[in-house]
C-alpha cells in the first residue's frame, strides 16, 4: 500500500514553480500547507521543524538549492557564484541528520557540473537533481520495506519510536515503510507508537499517519515500553536513524537507546531501517556524530502550555546514539546488514 501522506511537493516547473510543505508543527489537529519560493524560507522551515525527518530534510534542502540558483539568476549570476552562501545557510539548520549534508553534496556536484551552462539551464539541471533525490527516496523506501518485511513474523506486535513514515521522507517511510509492507503482507497485529517526548512525533505524527492508512496503532508513553515488553506484548522494535556511523552505531531520536537496552534485556530484536543516504561511512563511530541540542521550551512546554516552573534548568539533546552491539540488523534498500557492521555496511557501498 502506498500512502498518500507526503510532507513535500514541488508544484510547477523549474523556473517558476514552488515548494509546498505540510506544516508538521500543526498536525494532527490541522492540515496546513505552506508555499516556499526562497532558499532562506526553506532553511527556516527545516530549523522550525515544519518539515522534519532525516530524508525529508535532505529533499527540502535540495529544493532550497534550486531557489538559491533562481535568486542568483535574478541578479544575473550563475548559481555557482552564490552556492557557498546558500549551502552554508541550509547546512546550519540541523546538525545530526546526515541526509541534509548528503543532499547538499549531491547538489554541489550538480552545480559544479553546470559551470558551462547558462543560469537558466543550470536551474533546470538542479531542479532535475532535486526531483531525482525525491523520487529515489520513495523507491528506496519501497525496497527497504520489502527487505524489512521479510524479517517480520506473522502476527507481529511492533514497537516504534518517533515518526519515520511518509511524513519523515519523500513518502512511504523508513521504519514505518517496513511496517507498512509487513501490514500489506498480513503480518502485523499491532503497532505500538511511543509518544516520543519532548516533541511528540509519535503521538502527533505516527499515530495520525497510521490511523490515516488504517494500520492498527496503540499510543503509549515512552516510559511504558518496558512494561509491555515484560508482559510479552512486543515482538520486535523497529526505528529509523538520522545518521548511522561506519561501525553501525545509530543516532536516532532521543529515547531510542533506552529501547535498545530494553530489547537486549528482554531478548527482543531491535532493527534499524536506514536508507544508504543515512549511512555515513566518513563518521567512524557514534562518538563523532554531532547531537543537536534543541530549545528548553520544547521540554518545559507542550504547545503553548507551560508544564515546568519558570527558570528551571533544562537539557534537550534531540538524539541519542545506540551502540552497534545492541542492533540486531540494519535494513537498507540494498539488503539487511548484520554485525560486524564495519564490514557489512562498507560492502553495501562497494
Ligand atoms: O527531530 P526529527 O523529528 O527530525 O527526528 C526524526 C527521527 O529521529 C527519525 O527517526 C529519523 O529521521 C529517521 S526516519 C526518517
Amino acid at each position: 500500500m502506498k500512502t498518500e501522506v507526503t510532507p513535500v511537493r514541488w508544484l510547477g516547473d523549474a523556473l517558476t514553480g514552488y515548494l509546498e510543505l505540510l506544516d508538521q508543527t500543526r498536525l494532527p489537529l490541522e492540515e496546513v500547507q505552506h508555499r516556499y519560493t526562497t532558499h532562506a524560507g526553506v532553511g527556516e522551515s527545516i530549523r522550525a521543524m515544519i518539515i522534519r525527518g532525516a530524508p525529508a530534510i535532505g529533499i527540502a534542502a535540495a529544493y532550497g538549492v534550486v531557489f538559491g540558483a533562481r535568486e542568483a539568476a535574478a541578479q544575473g549570476l550563475h548559481p555557482a557564484a552564490t552556492f557557498p552562501a546558500v549551502r552554508a545557510l541550509l547546512a546550519a539548520t540541523r546538525p545530526t541528520a546526515v541526509n541534509l549534508f548528503w543532499a547538499l553534496d549531491r547538489m554541489e556536484r550538480t552545480v559544479e557540473a553546470t559551470a558551462h551552462l547558462t543560469p537558466h539551464e543550470a536551474i533546470e539541471r538542479l531542479h532535475a537533481e532535486a526531483q531525482a533525490i525525491y523520487h529515489e527516496d520513495i523507491e528506496n523506501n519501497l525496497a527497504m520495506g520489502r527487505h524489512g518485511a521479510a524479517l517480520i513474523p506473522q502476527g507481529a506486535r511492533i514497537l516504534t519510536h518517533c515518526n519515520t513514515g511518509g511524513l519523515a521522507t519523500g513518502g512511504y517511510g523508513t521504519a514505518l515503510g517496513v511496517i507498512r509492507c509487513a501490514w500489506d503482507q498480513g503480518k502485523v497485529e499491532m503497532v505500538y507508537a511511543d509518544e516520543t517526548r519532548p516533541y511528540l512525533q509519535g503521538a502527533r505524527l505516527t499515530a495520525w499517519e497510521l490511523r490515516k492508512d488504517n494500520i492498527p496503532v496503540t499510543l503509549i508513553t515512552d516510559s511504558m515500553a518496558a512494561f509491555f515488553m515484560q508482559q510479552g506484548q512486543v515482538d520486535l522494535v523497529i526505528v529509523g536513524t538520522d545518521r548511522t556511523a561506519a561501525n553501525g552505531d545509530v543516532a536516532n531520536k532521543i529515547g531510542t537507546y533506552n529501547l535498545a537496552v530494553l530489547c537486549h534485556y528482554h531478548k527482543i530484536p531491535f532493527y534499524v531501517a536506514a536508507p544508504c543516504s543515512t549511512i555515513d561511512l566518513a563518521t567512524p563511530d557514534g562518538a563523532a556524530i554531532p547531537i543537536e541540542e534543541r530549545s528548553a521550551r520544547e521540554v518545559t512546554h507542550v504547545g503553548e502550555r507551560q508544564l515546568a516552573p519558570d527558570g528551571i534548568l533544562v537539557r534537550h539533546p534531540a538524539f541519542d546514539v545506540t551502540p552497534a552491539s545492541l542492533v540486531t540488523g540494519i535494513i537498507t534498500e540494498r539488503g539487511v546488514a548484520r554485525a560486524p557492521y564495519n564490514a557489512s555496511l562498507a560492502a553495501l557501498f562497494a
